[in-house]
């Protein structure tokens, strides 16, 4: 990609069932913009990672689906995923708030989730035709149904403008994009683990045989998750590995 990608279109939703889907007609039906953003203040059935709901009270919380056309080959679709979790790290690292990226793309900070990224990608060929990137961030919610979820305002004890901060969030994230799109960022790999929960810290998983004690050693290109497994390394694909508290 030879120009410098930017927000090229906001599309301001008072409700969607999910902006992902809204993305997804959006590429079905017409040709949107490289870098259009929709957002909305509503989202009636926010999908999440392995068939889950995303659920984000009205009105509080970062609920966005970025449209991409990223230039970039099916084997290094990994990098969206790590480009975009960075985006969040660096976003919340300007509030003060340590995140951590917990594998693939699930923000953390300390033990509690403050939030969930959904990569779709449409292929053609050996390349990424285009690709959602949705993010659900929660900010201002307070209560949440799953006792493992936090928000901004939880973590700080302060309440966020929340126009402010989603176009803190996507300065941050187009200036992602760009480091990769652009320069093919070499520290990615790098940036991505040096933000990575769990790494090389002793933990429990569950895989198909079973709930064992393991290390999380890193990823491969591909985004595999390498864990250290009785003293052997073993890859999992995200189906293959649950983590256990
Ligand atoms: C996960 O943690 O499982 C991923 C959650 C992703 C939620 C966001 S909210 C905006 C976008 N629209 C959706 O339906 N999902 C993503």
């Amino acid at each position: 990609m030879s120009f410098e990608l930017s927000t090229s279109q906001i599309i301001w939703l008072d409700a969607i069932d999910s902006t992902n889907n809204f993305a997804a007609n959006l590429l079905k039906t017409t040709k949107p913009t490289n870098g259009t953003v929709i957002l909305t203040k509503c989202q009636e059935k926010g999908r999440g990672q392995r068939g889950n709901v995303w659920e984000s009270e009205s009105g509080k919380n970062i609920i966005c689906s970025i449209i991409l056309y990223p230039g970039i080959k099916i084997k290094d679709q990994f990098k969206l995923t790590q480009l975009f979790s960075i985006a969040v790290i660096k976003f919340l690292e300007a509030y003060g708030i340590e995140g951590k990226i917990k594998w693939p793309n699930d923000v953390y900070v300390k033990d509690e989730k403050i939030a969930g990224i959904l990569i779709e990608n449409s292929l053609q060929g050996s390349l990424i035709k285009s690709s959602i990137l949705g993010i659900g961030l929660n900010v201002n919610q307070v209560k949440f149904a799953s006792s493992v979820a936090t928000s901004m305002r939880n973590v700080t004890e302060r309440k966020f403008d929340l126009e402010e901060l989603i176009n803190n969030f996507l300065n941050v994230s187009f200036q992602e994009f760009n480091r990769l799109l652009m320069n093919n960022d070499p520290n990615l790999k790098n940036t991505y683990l040096e933000n990575l929960y769990g790494l090389n810290q002793p933990r429990k998983f569950m895989d198909k045989e079973g709930e064992f004690e393991g290390v999380i050693k890193g990823v491969d290109a591909f985004g595999l998750l390498i864990v250290e497994k009785n003293g052997k390394q073993v890859q999992y694909d995200l189906k293959e590995i649950t983590f256990v508290r």
